[in-house]
């Protein structure tokens, strides 16, 4: 049996599904049942019957598919996968916002850990973001953690006070315009698709700004047929399947996130077979950062 089939038939005889981020290697793609962008993702997980989900991509996904789904088993093929950026705010900064700003919301894009999600009145996705935000009815809006997203929400809604803080997605945050620059030079005919986690530099030179969703509906909707793509490179393995016909291209830096890259086949028949790798989230925690995930879900729908 090669790897692929022994994956499949213990999937089968364990009741697994396997959900993958788009940012994972192509072969993990290939055998995932549901790949999709941090929202898609999220949202799936509420949905399936199987009783066991293997989570291919970063801890702060198993995590929030056990919160959401905690009679669930979520196994994670690399329990040390995980997102720099999840931990790039803490509690007592949120604390002090809410007594320094009254009417204040603490808006925790979901790539963030499960406590400072507990802490948070709403969880977003670069997805649904600019929706939540709108919908809010406080004022003071306190984004964390990350500061390219929060400013790319906050010129679309000007009413609104936004407070920053620091933190950055270390895959996204260090693409160039110098880079980007050079690779429109190259391919004067290609559309800039870039993903909102790039800094305001690159996003000013896109021609669409969106999630992993939303650059793979834009590729495919759009009548150019070439682009070049500011996101973590994964994503290629499913625009070139979508888009045959068209050429996708990244800067000569290609920005890969290496703890997507961690998981591998191996290491997901593993914990099939073993059970290891298991989300486990202390009750408490678990119900107090649900509230905010759930939120989320309501209002982005
Ligand atoms: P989306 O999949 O929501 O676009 O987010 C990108 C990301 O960085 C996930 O880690
Ligand atoms: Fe985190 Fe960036 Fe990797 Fe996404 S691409 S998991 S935001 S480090």
């Amino acid at each position: 049996m090669t790897i692929t089939e022994e994956i499949q038939s213990l999937k089968k005889e364990k009741n697994a599904v396997i959900l993958a981020h788009y940012y994972v290697r192509p072969e993990v793609q290939e055998i995932a049942d549901y790949i999709g962008d941090s929202y898609y993702l999220s949202k799936i997980a509420t949905e399936l019957k199987e009783q066991t989900i293997v989570f291919c991509g970063v801890s702060f996904m198993g995590e929030s598919a056990k919160i959401l789904n905690p009679d669930k088993t979520i196994l994670m093929p690399d329990r040390e996968a995980d997102c720099p950026m999840a931990h790039m705010a803490d509690a007592a900064m949120i604390q002090e916002m809410r007594e320094k700003y009254q009417d204040l919301a603490v808006v925790c894009y979901i790539n963030s850990t499960a406590e400072l999600k507990r802490h948070s009145d709403v969880c977003v996705t670069s997805a649904n973001a600019l929706k939540i935000v709108k919908a809010l009815p406080n004022q003071n809006i306190f984004f964390i953690p990350d500061k390219n997203l929060a400013h790319f929400i906050a010129e679309q809604v000007p009413e609104k006070h936004f407070i920053y803080n620091d933190g950055y997605c270390p895959t996204h945050d260090r693409m160039q315009e110098k880079e980007i620059r050079s690779t429109m030079a190259e391919h004067p005919a290609a559309q800039v698709l870039a993903h909102p986690e790039c800094p305001a530099s690159v996003l000013d030179l896109a021609d669409y700004v969106g999630s992993t969703s939303g650059i793979l509906k834009y590729a495919a909707e759009s009548s150019c047929k070439e682009f070049i793509i500011c996101t973590e490179e994964g994503v290629a393995y499913e625009l070139r399947k979508r888009n045959p016909d068209k050429q996708f291209y990244f800067t000569e830096t290609i920005p890969i996130c290496p703890d997507m890259k961690t998981i591998t086949l191996e290491k997901i028949l593993r914990v099939l077979e073993s059970g290891d790798g298991e989300v486990h989230i202390d009750t408490q925690l678990r119900e107090q950062s649900k509230l905010s995930l759930e939120r989320m879900l309501e209002l982005a729908r």
